[in-house]
């Protein structure tokens, strides 16, 4: 069956009475290992149902979804929601260790959350461990019934993901380097609806995705960034892309030729079948602009196959931008929008009660048993800070009030100044604790997040929990405080969860703290993850009825 013919029947039926407001999905995770044949390894890999990628879930705005996750895999797992806002629920959103004990092998949690105030493409994904890398699936929330889209209908829809595959286990990849104090392996290929395609195969026969289009139709791609470590570039030979949202949000609509996606964003984007009948590929390949860092340099590709297409035609070719292509990727994101309707407002916060500075980069710290890196290790921090896990969850421990988890002392500037992106510290070191910010309910908060050049500047795309942001500012070098701000965008900036900090430079994002409960935030690189690049906001609970933490389920998993 065509794919786009599979999401026509799943999307009827999800075609409603009229009289029904909202209802209660339910779906059954079951967590087991799997041998995916068409990857052409002997390996098993940790799955959702035995599906790479897993199953798609789909609602519309206002349900509640209900998500059984059976733990039969070895290793502890959660599942993260990412981008739902979780408005009181964090106890389901998913991170281990931040909002939940994980789920261990053998034990079940029933993750129960309802949708509000969002439509469009996220995803889902493991949050313990690099069990992301297989463990992952789209997250499709359509408008509440006959609430129609901004933009004109498409004739078909079709979830896209995008990863990365290593032929090796994950978990043995990224406990090497953690023994080694080094980076991790690159992956061995880029995969597009789990699929390294045709063109570059990590094996012989591994054939491709194929979107199917009829001449004159358009279609919505619903497009994830499901990999660990790379951002990418996204096109298709011949097409033009007509980008209509981004992290679930509506932007207003403009065409380009190459979309950059982060590890953790989405976007959706419309195209049209208006070329001649036949093949055209379509490429994912990776945005990487600071020359010492290793990154898989595979490009991924499907195909887009017009109806009445001969067997023997050719494909049309992408030639993907180069992978340090700047200008690209610049040209994409200076493009994003609010769409910023009645219907659909920007409400940016304009007073802001908190306006903080985060330094987001790369550090050194001594290590004696790492011999592979001399004696010291890699690591990565927010404002010096290398987030140390806690062995209670973060939420629990707020909501009952369990003395010695974390401490309130994150700092809201770097500890010591110095020239970011230039100049560099002649020591490289950080400190480590597992410290929150904490707010109360409903203050408005300003985080400009400052790459830092320490081993070299990179783009980090950073992720919140529990909100969405305004990207309200962005620059190279060093932030001023004085000039910068005259020229945020404080209109229709655009709305998301995931923002990539610019190589040596820094965004200015802004967010009203009206959810309670504790936030991770975090590059969504999974390697600069696992080096400490992440801390929380803690929120408290606000006066009103509908301002406090829900009581945690009975079934949240233990320590
Ligand atoms: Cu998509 Cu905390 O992650």
């Amino acid at each position: 069956m065509d794919s786009w013919v599979r999401v026509l029947i799943l999307v009827s039926c999800l075609a409603l009475p009229a009289f029904v407001e909202s209802r209660t999905r339910h779906y059954k995770f079951n967590v087991v290992m799997k041998n995916i044949s068409r990857l052409c390894s002997s390996k098993s890999i940790v799955t959702v149902n035995g599906q790479f990628p897993g199953p798609t879930i789909y609602a519309r705005e206002g349900d509640t979804v209900v998500v059984k996750v059976i733990n039969n895999v070895k290793y502890n797992v959660s599942i993260h929601w990412h981008g739902v806002r979780q408005l009181r629920t964090g106890w389901a959103d998913g991170p281990a260790y931040i909002t939940q004990c994980p789920i261990q092998t053998g034990q079940t949690y029933v993750y129960n959350f309802t949708i509000t105030g969002q439509r469009g493409t996220l995803l889902w994904h493991a949050h313990i461990l690099w069990l992301r890398a297989t463990v992952h699936g789209g997250l499709v929330i359509l408008p509440k019934l006959g609430v129609p889209y901004p933009f004109p209908k498409p004739n078909h829809e079709t979830v896209i993901v995008l990863a990365e595959w290593w032929k090796s286990d994950t978990e043995a990849v990224i406990n090497e380097a953690i023994k080694s104090g080094l980076a991790p392996n690159v992956s061995d290929a880029h995969t597009i609806n789990g699929h390294p395609g045709p063109v570059i195969s990590i094996c012989s026969s591994t054939g491709g995705f194929t979107l199917n289009v009829a001449p004159g139709n358009t279609y919505m791609l619903r497009l994830i960034n499901a990999a660990l470590n790379e951002e990418l570039f996204f096109k298709i030979a011949g097409h033009k892309l007509t980008i209509v949202e981004v992290d679930a949000t509506y932007v207003k609509p403009f065409k380009t030729d190459t979309i950059l996606i982060a590890p953790g964003q989405t976007t959706n984007v419309l195209v049209a079948a208006d070329q001649g009948v036949g093949k055209y590929m379509l490429a994912a390949s990776t945005f990487m602009d600071t020359a010492i860092v290793a990154v898989d340099n595979t490009t991924a590709t499907a195909t887009l196959h017009y109806s009445g297409t001969q067997a023997s035609s050719p494909t049309t070719f992408a030639t993907p931008p180069s992978r340090n292509a700047t200008p690209v990727a610049n040209r994409f994101t200076n493009s994003l929008r609010s769409l910023n309707s009645n219907m659909y407002p920007a409400k940016v916060p304009q007073k802001i009660d908190h306006s903080l500075l985060f330094t987001v980069g790369l550090g050194i710290n001594p290590c004696s048993t790492c011999k592979a890196g001399n004696g010291s290790r890699v690591v990565a921090a927010v404002n010096n800070v290398t987030f140390v896990m806690p062995t209670t969850a973060l939420l629990q421990a707020h909501y009952l009030n369990i003395k010695g988890v974390f401490t309130t002392d994150f700092p809201g500037n770097p500890p010591f100044k110095f020239d970011y992106t230039g100049n560099l510290p002649s020591n490289l070191a950080t400190t480590s604790g597992t410290k929150v910010y904490r707010v109360s309910y409903n203050d408005t908060v300003q985080v400009i997040l400052q790459d830092t050049g320490v081993i070299a500047p990179e783009n980090h795309p950073v992720h919140l929990h529990g909100f969405n942001f305004f990207a309200v500012g962005k620059g190279l070098g060093n932030y001023n405080p004085n000039t910068d701000p005259n020229k945020f965008n404080l209109v229709d900036p655009a709305e998301r969860n995931t923002i990539g900090v610019p190589s040596g430079g820094w965004v200015a994002i802004r967010f009203r703290a009206d959810n309670p409960g504790v936030w991770f935030m975090h590059c969504h690189l999974e390697v600069h993850t696992t080096w400490g690049l992440k801390m929380a906001f803690l929120v408290e609970n606000g006066n009103g009825p509908n301002e406090s933490i829900i009581p945690p389920p009975k079934d949240l998993p233990k320590c």
